[in-house]
This record gives structure tokens, sequence and C-alpha cells, in this order.
């Protein structure tokens, strides 16, 4: 049985974190065995709200890629592609453009709500309000039948369905209908206690964070605001330095002795930070060895990503081939 075809990306403005682990990479690797996975990094989407400053996408690049492997994505086994490198993607975007009418792409939730994060004031870009339609695109020139995103990327999956849909029908069957696979982990908190780890948030722990970053941002983590003295009683529930040692460690044992302390006020928050430290190190640690591998090797890098966008090239442009076969303008070729 042929191996079911995955796409997920990221877009990249910025050191992966913890979140993205939980969230996501996690489960890219444990897919990558079983099924043909193409990762894209979605530098084209990334500018259609960084257009002023390119340099802050083209400089994160190598840096996504560089997570990717450092988490133990392997390159033999998945597929790393870039976006702007496949102009295939942008013309499979042009014909998508006619098949959404303009309300349509103001309905989206996601991208309401970024508009008001982002500031655009009424000046809203097109390319920005029409990003869900190119993501239509990266999803289906990859014919993927599984995308593995957080519950945020819903109405773009939606989005794409009823391209898909719209397309096979008026064209005839030619894209493959893809399916979300909403991650099963909850989001992760930030340090701060926010409901979101992110970095413009700046709450968050990196990947390549070294120990005294590491350090540095645990023992200034948000805890029991509550809690004034050690002997205080403390709140476990939704203290996120419980919900990291949860997620990151595997000492379930002293945590649970951790917790009763803590519940009954036996144990300072300093002793318990110490310990998520440590904890978290050791997460860090293999991921960092990883790193080292490949990160004075650029070259390497370099021609891990060159030789999977061009894999991915292939592919986009056979999809391309066929949309255009449908829609009966392949006149010359
Ligand atoms: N929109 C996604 C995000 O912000 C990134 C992305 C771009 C993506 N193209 C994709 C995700 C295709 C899944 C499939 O995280």
């Amino acid at each position: 049985m042929a191996k079911k075809r995955i796409l997920t990306g990221d877009r990249p403005t910025g050191p992966l974190h913890l979140g993205h682990y939980v969230g996501s990479l996690e489960e890219r690797v444990k897919l990558q065995k079983e099924t043909e996975e193409f990762i894209l990094i979605a530098d084209v989407q990334a500018l259609t709200d960084n257009f002023k400053t390119p340099e802050k996408v083209s400089s994160n690049v190598r840096a996504v890629a560089l997570d990717y492997l450092s988490v133990g994505l392997d390159p033999r086994l998945v597929t790393i592609v870039v976006q702007s490198q496949i102009p295939e993607i942008a013309e499979l975007t042009v014909f998508y453009l006619n098949l959404v009418h303009f309300g349509r792409l103001l309905q989206n939730p996601t991208v309401k709500t970024e508009i008001k994060q982002k500031n655009f004031g009424k000046e809203i870009p097109v390319g920005f309000l029409a990003y869900p339609i190119s993501q239509a695109a990266d999803i289906t020139a990859f014919q993927a039948n599984l995308v593995p995103v957080g519950e945020d990327q819903l109405p773009m999956l939606e989005l794409t369905r009823e391209i898909v849909r719209k397309f096979n029908r008026l064209y005839g069957e030619t894209l493959v209908l893809p399916k979300a696979v909403i991650s099963k982990s909850p989001r992760l908190v930030g340090t701060d206690g926010k409901e979101k780890m992110s970095k413009s948030l700046g709450n968050a722990i990196f990947l390549c964070d070294s120990y005294d970053e590491l350090e540095r941002k645990v023992m200034h983590m948000y805890t029991d605001p509550n809690r004034i003295h050690p002997t205080d009683p403390g709140r476990v529930e939704g203290n996120p330095v419980f919900s990291y040692l949860d997620l990151f460690s595997d000492k379930k044992d002293e945590i649970k002795e951790l917790k009763k302390r803590y519940h009954a006020g036996k144990v300072g928050d300093v002793e318990v930070k110490r310990f998520l430290v440590e904890e978290l190190d050791k997460f860090l640690d293999p991921i960092r060895r990883r790193r080292k591998e490949f990160e004075n090797d650029h070259k390497k890098i370099d021609k891990i990503i060159r030789e999977g966008t061009e894999k991915g090239k292939q592919v986009a442009s056979e999809t391309l081939y066929e949309v255009k076969k449908s829609m009966g303008i392949n006149y010359l070729f």
C-alpha cells in the first residue's frame, strides 16, 4: 500500500521553540518513517506581513532547517522544501484566486485575528489577505492526503478543501482532497503564564537556547501569583512550571512528590524551578548534540534543503501540469 503523503510547514520568522516541539515537531518525527513527509519552509507566506523587512525572513530559513534537523527529522526520510524556490506554487495560487470570492477571505477567523495583531489599519495587503489561497496551493502542489496542524490552521484547511472541490467540479477530478490532522497536545503556555508560547510575546524557550538562557528564563517564570512565601500552599493546576515538568520530564514520581509538597506549602519556587532547569536541559541535550553536527557545516544544510526543494519542485510541476491540462491551457507543451 502506498504511504500517505503529508505536508506541514512553518513560517521562518524566528527560531523554533518548545511550543513548536509539542505542537508539531514531535509528531513529525514520529510520522517520518510511516509516511511520505514534505516539510515546507513557508518564506513566501512569511513575507506577506514582513515584506518591509525581507531579511527577517531570509535570515531564518537556514535556522529553521537546522531546528528540523536538530529535533531528529531525518533528511533521508523527510523532504524539506523552501517555498520561494518553487514558482509552481505561485502559479497554482494564481489559478486558485479565481475560485474564492473576496468576502470569503474576510471571514477567516485566523486571518481576522492576525489583522488585528499586525496593525495594518486600513491598509491590509492583498497578499496577506490571500495567503490562505497560497496555502491551498502549498498543500495541493504536493497532493498531500494529510496536513497535521494546530487548531488555528483549520480555516486554511477548510478553504483548501473548498478550492479542491470546486476545481475538481469545474475542470474534472485532478486534485487530492486533503484532511487536517489536529494536534492532540494542547497549546503550550508561555513562561509568563500566557495562553500561548510565542516569539513575539517574548515568552518562549527556544530549542537552540543555551544552558544560561534556559536558566535565566526558567528562574523568571510565572508560577502562582498568589503565593508569596514558600510556606503558602501553592497552586499546581495551570502553573506553567508544572505543565512543563509534566511534558518534558519523565521523572514522574519526583514530580508527583514535588506537586504534593508545593500544594502543602513545603517547597519554594526556587527549588522547583531548579529542578525544571535540569530536566529541560536534559531534554534539550540530544537536540543540541544533533545541532552541533550540522551547525558549522552550512554546505551540508544547504545541500539538504537544495535536494529537498528540487524533489519538491518535481512533484509540484507534475501537479501544475495536470492542473493546466484539466483547465485546457496546455496549448504548447
Ligand atoms: N500557516 C502556517 C503557520 O502559520 C504555515 C504554513 C504555510 C503551512 N503553508 C502551510 C502549514 C501548509 C501547513 C501546510 O504556521
